[in-house]
């Protein structure tokens, strides 16, 4: 399948969520960043059944990584993390998210099957173009998983927070306005999902989508509508 399938019907055989407007946002981002020649690695917190990191490895080029991070089923931090499984994850295995992957893709990502705290551990290095943050959305970790992506992005890069305007997610629009006000985080424009940046990405050329554009806090940034 190609990736302008796997953006229009593709996506949708796959449980999670992961709307046409941001996949075509993440695809009209990483046509951006090549028509520079913007290279690096790309990250994902947090996959479920993979309808994001599918689109992530429709991204990847073959000399960059794709790292894949989540504790599929495995203990949860906190509370809030437990309540919200209970609620919204029916397979959390990590077995069907591959079977996923490899419907659309020959390789497997690299996968790192514990919390994204675990990663701060890791050798990474601000290797990274693309950051997609969707794991815990507990105020805590995604404060956490800000402070990672912070380090690892690079200058020209964009990292995005899924679940900035949902009800049940305070803590990501908390965590991700504290980013903004107090880290140096840039908004560039949101939907459901915040994009943002800490450098200079290029110009991005937006698919044909309604937008409106707002003054925040000093920052120019654009709301998104699909
Ligand atoms: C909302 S789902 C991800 C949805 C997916 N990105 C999509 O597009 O369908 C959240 C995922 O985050 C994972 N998760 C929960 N806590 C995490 C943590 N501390 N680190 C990494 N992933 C976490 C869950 O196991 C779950 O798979």
């Amino acid at each position: 399948m190609t990736r302008q399938e796997y953006i229009e019907t593709g996506r949708t055989t796959v449980a999670g969520w992961f709307a046409q407007r941001d996949a075509m946002l993440f695809d009209a981002i990483d046509v951006s960043q090549r028509r520079v020649g913007i290279t690096g690695d790309i990250l994902e917190i947090g996959c479920y059944q993979g309808t994001s990191a599918i689109m992530l490895g429709y991204m990847k080029q073959p000399d960059e990584r794709l790292i894949i991070c989540d504790p599929f089923d495995g203990e949860t931090l906190s509370a809030e993390d437990d309540t919200e499984r209970a609620r919204y994850y029916t397979d959390l295995s990590r077995g069907t998210f591959e079977n996923n992957y490899r419907r659309f893709h020959a390789e497997l990502p690299e996968i790192v099957a514990q919390p994204s705290s675990a990663l701060h551990t890791q050798s990474l290095g601000q290797t990274f173009r693309f950051i997609h943050i969707d794991g815990s959305h507990a105020y805590d970790q995604v404060r956490s998983d800000l402070l990672l992506a912070k380090r690892f992005l690079k200058p020209n890069g964009v990292v995005v927070f899924d679940d900035l305007l949902s009800a049940h997610t305070p803590g990501v629009t908390a965590a991700v306005w504290e980013g903004v006000a107090n880290d140096g985080l840039v908004p560039l424009f949101q939907t459901i999902k915040f994009y943002g940046t800490w450098g200079a990405p290029p110009e991005i050329d937006l698919p044909e989508l309604p937008w409106y554009e707002h003054d925040v806090s000093g920052h120019k940034m654009l709301h998104i509508e699909g």
